[in-house]
């Protein structure tokens, strides 16, 4: 970037600032009693039992906000709109990838949600059971989850591109009594299959996934699919003929919403917990504040898969809980050409627009007459998420999709933090292109070098969140030891939550999110793990060790590379081998995680200590110089490294 570009701010115009949902106000309120400010939040929700205590920290870092307190998130998201008289406001637009679409209402979401939760309770799950759910983007999967939501039934959605392996893994560790899913899904024109997957995921006899006793099956593609009497049910048969009429009980507001499974430093997936009170006050306060979301007015569009922690707080939790029109859809944006999200948004007057830096990068490779060839006006707010914005994408997507009008909300946060942490205010911060710029009101951050020390301006450090936030995750689910292990081991004394990425500040003081720095990748902002991916590899036959990095990557912002070490006796055929590992991997975990490259090398860099140097891989792969190599066993590994391949 040159100086001048550096330099470069965009300041909201006069028009947006004096129609703003957030002003300096919230800035000095926060600043002035943080809790009270978190509890002035919680009530824009409606509690059925207000809470005593804002926050109970003596058990850190376990966490418990809004202490006592009882609400009901699916009568917060979707009853109080109806009773408030906003019924017939379209709540969801829906548009399935083939060209089908169907706006629900408040007034149809509310019966439907009520259908699912009579039905639930019919067959017998009662709060704190937990559900899977493994759908597309089809509004039965909004309706599972809030009426989960309604009964206290801890949901664990399931991204529908993973694989019957994956789904297993995480059927187990939650003990589901229930998976939701539907015959298929359309992508890019086509029916693919789901239901079998689930099949195959809970096996049966012997294999059989002990917790499940139902599959309930959304007809989406009237495909043909196979059927297990007595396990399996059809939502057209059972949900959509029950009661509409449901009347919601008030849950805890400690009470486990979700948990969501990602990627750790290990191969093994972490099901991180979710409660009610805290995470709804945050997800639904960021969403009224960072999208400046007008109900009635405004539309909005969040791009995430409901797979993905983005899609529970963006596209169900936060959008409903404030009364918003949303757009959903189904498909992927080259589907069945590149105008298809412009169309939509033209369609549908979409005025707020969220997706990650990928998708822009793509939409530029695509080329600008896509979008110009569209009427574009209703926007009047950009959002990014997901994994760091390169600037020359944020100018692109400032210029191109937002006509040069409309904020850019580059929102930093995880699947950890449940809501947004580090954004611009649309209508306060004057953005940088590709900095997120400053935790939001009420959450407070730094970047710090290894002792916990605060870094100097154009250092890079580690980014910490230093006070607890009612969003955040309450553990790991079943599995505290590795919560505290993860998140609270490295700054232990001073009770940081450590967030895994690298960090700085700019002259400014604004926040510069760097990347991860542990062994977690971020391909095309989905979060997988080395581990993960090394384990699929070795898992093929000819394998005997695998090393995986993420190497930089001009659309998908890091690529997989994985170096392999064959077995003894084991021959290396070339295409075919690596057509297997690459199948394997998608087998194991989804086609999402298939190595961009696969180099079969003789040996791999290790220390004395025998840990694989992926630092040192990663230069590899990315054509630099090899960094510090003094500590490898045998610095000549490179030689045969490259010798043997074409890197
Ligand atoms: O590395 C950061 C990156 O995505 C990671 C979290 O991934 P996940 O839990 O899957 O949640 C993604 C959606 C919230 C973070 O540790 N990340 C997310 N947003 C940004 C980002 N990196 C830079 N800038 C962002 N705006």
């Amino acid at each position: 970037m040159s100086e001048g570009t550096a330099q470069a701010v965009y300041p909201p115009s006069a028009e947006f600032v004096s129609q703003a949902n957030a002003g300096p106000e919230l800035e000095q309120a926060a600043e002035a009693d943080r809790l009270a400010f978190w509890a002035e939040q919680a009530r824009r929700l409606h509690w059925d039992t207000d809470f005593t205590d804002v926050l109970d920290w003596s058990d850190a870092p376990f966490a418990k906000w809004f202490v006592g307190g009882k609400l009901n998130v699916a009568y917060n998201c979707v009853d109080r709109h109806v009773e408030a008289g906003n019924g017939s406001r379209v709540a969801i637009h829906w548009v399935g990838e083939p060209g089908d679409s169907r706006d629900v209402t408040y007034d149809q979401l509310l019966a439907e949600v009520s259908q699912a939760a009579n039905y639930f309770t019919e067959i017998g799950l009662v709060s704190g059971d937990r559900v899977a759910i493994y759908m597309p983007m089809v509004p039965e999967a909004i309706i599972t989850m809030l009426a989960c939501a309604r009964l206290g039934l801890t949901h664990s959605v399931v991204f529908a591109g993973f694989s019957a392996g994956a789904l297993r893994s995480r059927v187990d560790d939650a003990e589901a009594k229930l998976v939701v899913t539907t015959d298929g899904q359309y992508r890019r024109g086509k029916p693919a299959p789901l239901k079998a997957a689930v099949d195959e995921a809970l096996g049966s006899g012997d294999d059989a996934a002990k917790s499940v006793e139902h599959v309930l099956v959304v007809n989406r593609t009237d495909s043909d699919i196979n059927w297990t009497d007595g396990r399996d049910l059809w939502w057209h048969e059972t949900v959509a003929k029950s009661d509409t009429a449901h009347t919601p009980q008030a849950h805890d507001a400690e009470h486990p919403l979700f948990l969501l499974y990602t990627s750790g430093t290990t191969g093994k997936p972490k099901g991180i917990v979710h409660t009610t009170g805290g995470y709804l006050t945050q997800v639904s306060y960021t969403f009224h504040n960072v999208f400046d979301h007008k109900p009635g007015e405004d539309v909005f569009w969040c791009g995430a898969d409901i797979g993905w922690v983005t899609g529970h707080s963006y596209l169900v939790y936060g959008p409903l809980s404030n009364g918003a029109t949303e757009v959903i859809y189904e498909g992927t944006p080259n589907s069945p050409n590149e105008h298809r999200h412009f169309e939509i948004i033209e369609q549908y007057k979409v005025s707020t627009y969220y997706i990650a830096p990928t998708l822009i990068r793509t939409f530029m490779k695509w080329g600008r007459e896509i979008p110009d060839a569209h009427d574009l006006s209703s926007l009047r707010l950009l959002g990014s998420v997901g994994e760091p914005i390169n600037p020359e994408a944020w100018r692109w997507y400032h210029e191109v999709i937002g006509g040069e009008r409309c904020p850019i909300v580059d929102t930093w946060w995880q699947t950890e933090t449940g809501a947004i942490m580090i954004s611009p205010l649309p209508g306060i911060t004057e953005t940088k292109p590709g900095s997120a710029m400053a935790p939001l009101p009420g959450i407070s951050a730094n970047i710090v070098d290894e002792q916990g020390k605060s870094v100097g301006a154009g250092e890079q450090g580690f980014l910490v969140l230093d006070k607890p936030w009612p969003s955040m995750l309450r553990g790991i689910w079943r599995d505290d030891e590795r919560f505290r292990e993860t998140y609270w081991s490295r700054f232990a004394d001073q009770g940081w939550y450590f967030a895994g990425d690298g960090a700085r500040y700019d002259d400014d003081h604004a926040l510069w999110v760097l990347g991860r720095i542990d062994d977690v990748m971020n391909i095309s902002g989905h979060r997988i793990s080395t581990a993960e991916v090394e384990s699929a590899l070795v898992g093929h036959h000819s394998i005997a060790e695998a090393a995986v990095i993420g190497a930089a990557d001009p659309t998908t912002g890091q690529g997989i590379v994985a170096f392999v070490i064959l077995r003894q006796g084991q021959e290396d055929t070339g295409d075919q081998l690596i057509t297997e590992l690459k199948a394997q991997v998608s087998k194991d975990i989804s086609p999402i995680a298939k190595p961009r490259e696969i180099h079969v090398v003789p040996e791999l860099p290790k220390t004395r200590s025998g840990k694989i140097m992926r630092r040192l891989l990663k230069d590899v792969a990315e054509g630099r110089e090899l960094g510090d190599t003094s500590t490898l066993v045998d610095p000549t590994v490179f030689d045969n490294i490259r010798r043997g391949n074409k890197v």
